[in-house]
């Protein structure tokens, strides 16, 4: 049946069966590179919950999962500063950490998230994020593992929202502008 919110996308960029591929291709290269391993997954709520779902069972290793809640967008612009809203249960000192992300674009929800975990001493802290939006780069951050790249448009589904809506649709693509702009 055809999802009522599809009208308002423009194009779709990346269709559920290559976000799949994109998610398996992940999950074998973190399989391989934390085998013997037990990584704790880092999902930053609420975009990566999708993504993070997927890529856990596409790994042939264990891992464990918690969650952080973070802010520092409203609406379609960056605000620029971190406000962790929801911390995490678990203890991070001397774990692999894997840090999940829907996507990274400025940088700089990353970068803050990433210096406030360095503090709490993890033996290894890793970067994995669905999508990269390398144009939009302000900071500077490694990003370890990136399933795929987009251009600079503002995209939704697949966790991804636009004012907490179109995260559950299953293809990945570009808003129209008019969902936008009349406010
Ligand atoms: P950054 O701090 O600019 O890298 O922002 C990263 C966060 O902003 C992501 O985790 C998303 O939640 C959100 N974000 C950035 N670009 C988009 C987009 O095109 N669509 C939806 N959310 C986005
Ligand atoms: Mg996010």
């Amino acid at each position: 049946m055809k999802h009522e919110l599809e009208q308002d996308i423009k194009k779709v960029i990346y269709s559920e069966r290559s976000i799949s591929g994109m998610v398996k291709k992940l999950g074998t290269q973190i399989s391989r590179d934390y085998a013997g391993k037990n990584p704790l997954l880092i999902v930053v709520l609420k975009g990566s919950a999708v993504f993070a779902a997927d890529l856990m069972r596409s790994f042939s290793i264990g891992c464990e999962i918690d969650f952080m809640v973070v802010s520092s967008y409203v609406g379609i612009q960056s605000t620029g500063n971190l406000n962790v809203i929801q911390d995490l249960r678990t203890d991070i000192a001397g774990r692999d950490v894997i840090i999940v992300e829907d996507i990274v674009d400025s940088g700089v929800t990353l970068r803050s998230l990433k210096d406030l975990l360095t503090d709490r001493s993890p033996n290894s802290l890793k970067i994995c994020t669905l999508l990269d939006k390398p144009t939009g780069r302000k900071v500077d951050i490694q990003v370890d593992y990136v399933g795929g790249k987009v251009g600079n448009e503002f995209i939704v589904g697949y966790g991804l929202d636009y004012n907490e809506k179109y995260r559950n649709l299953s293809y990945i693509g570009v808003l129209k502008e008019s969902v936008y702009s009349h406010k």
